[in-house]
């Protein structure tokens, strides 16, 4: 058995509603608090002092500053498996092109599916791991990696491959989820629907046989796929046991309904979400994931954040960390912005990187620190969990 404190707060994040809006005094937050834990799992939370005259032989991990504690972050949004760079598309987008203009051009996401597809196995595993270390650092110790720069059989289960690769050069948890459905490749023989129709009948049954992803998400927008093909492409994936995601509303308003008829999981971007999409999503239970790095690295709008809370929908936040719309990678700092600018109190932003973020991938054990959950916690030099977000990501996580 292991105890760690004394922290001036640890903030649990339990006993939160899994949606709709949260004040900050609905957060428990435990003064000069310890855990217990071993094995990797939390034994109890506490009082310190009351935990150490409890467990008088476990071994003491012992703070001699001002720590809070929180759960470790969940990024549950992120392309990090990539080769290349597209400094140049962003440099086009300054100068006045649009990301959907580079796209129809034949740039954006097929230029690194090029690159990628050049990318041998090894070298795709070493690059994502480097960049899921970096978002470890940052306390973000679960991490959803999705595929969707292969674009083929071979090419996507390599990507695949490659992120079960780098889950063990990294201490970070890896959940990979296959994109395959992100655009249609252009060296394809075929319509969107050919495409999708094979992904279904020959990718996905051998993702299940080799057990890589029980994941499949989809980008439904004018560059990519359309409402009719994606439905009956999820549809299908759903009939195989799959969990469901997609990539909606990020240009153009059309993808809440399909959420809701396909049960997704999660629908991430909704940077065009409008009232109807809006009123859609209360109606069902799909998550809603903003994505603040990708309006900051498109210069675009953020989602509407407060009034999907307000509508009584959850609310997760991600990075997705990619070369193309998103490529800061600094999910705190994203998240505090998102929090500036839509008016999220703290505990809804907090909500969105743990608790919230843990139901969005469908994982029971982490994302709040109580008894029997993931001893994952991380901790930050300061007397008062407020001065995190106040810091807008430059207060670092420590240790
Ligand atoms: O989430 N929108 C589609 N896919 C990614 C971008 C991928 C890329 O541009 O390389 C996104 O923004
Ligand atoms: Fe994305």
């Amino acid at each position: 058995m292991k105890l760690t404190g004394p922290f001036i707060q640890i903030l649990t994040m339990d006993k939160l509603p899994l949606r709709g809006k949260i004040a900050d005094e609905q957060l428990e937050i435990v003064p000069n608090g310890g855990i217990a834990y071993q094995d990797g799992k939390i034994v109890e939370i506490g009082d310190f002092k009351l935990l150490q005259q409890k467990y008088p032989s476990a071994t003491l991990d012992l703070l001699t500053e001002n720590y809070v504690a929180l759960p470790a972050m969940i990024d549950v949004h992120t392309h990090i498996c990539w080769a290349g760079s597209r400094a140049k598309d962003y440099a086009m987008r300054l100068s006045g092109k649009s990301y959907l203009e580079i796209a129809t051009a034949g740039g954006g996401i097929w230029d690194t599916v090029s690159k990628t597809r050049q990318c041998l196995l090894a070298e795709l595993a070493r690059l994502t791991a480097e960049r899921a270390n970096a978002l470890y650092a940052q306390g973000i110790h679960t991490i959803e990696v999705k595929s969707g720069y292969g674009l083929s059989l071979a090419e996507e289960l390599k990507m695949l491959e490659a992120i079960h690769l780098a889950n063990e050069q990294t201490n970070a948890d890896l959940i990979p989820t296959c994109l395959a459905a992100h655009i249609v490749p252009k060296d394809f023989a075929g319509n969107e629907t050919d495409y999708l129709e094979m992904l279904a009948s020959e990718l996905l049954p051998e993702i299940k046989r080799r057990k890589l992803t029980n994941r499949v998400d989809v980008f439904v927008e004018k560059t990519a796929f359309s409402v009719d093909a994606a439905t009956k492409y999820l549809l299908k994936a759903k009939d195989l046991g799959f969990d469901i995601l997609l990539h909606g509303d990020q240009f153009t308003a059309s993808s809440a309904g399909l959420a809701r008829q396909v049960g997704a999981l999660s629908i991430d971007h909704l940077e065009a979400a409008d009232e109807n999409e809006i009123s859609i999503l209360a109606s069902g239970s799909t998550i809603p994931v903003a994505l603040p790095g990708a309006s900051l690295g498109l210069g675009d709008k953020f989602a509407p954040a407060r009034k999907l809370l307000d509508a009584g929908t959850s609310l997760v936040i991600a990075s997705d960390w990619n070369p193309g719309s998103a490529p800061m990678g600094d999910l705190l700092t994203q998240a505090a912005i998102l929090g500036a600018a839509q008016k999220l109190s703290m505990a809804e932003t907090w909500a969105a990187l743990t608790c919230r973020a843990a139901a969005a991938l469908n994982l029971h054990d982490r994302g709040i620190l109580k008894n029997g959950y993931q001893a994952d916690f991380i901790m930050f030099k300061t007397n008062d969990y407020s001065e995190i977000l106040y810091r807008q990501g430059r207060l670092m996580v420590n240790g």
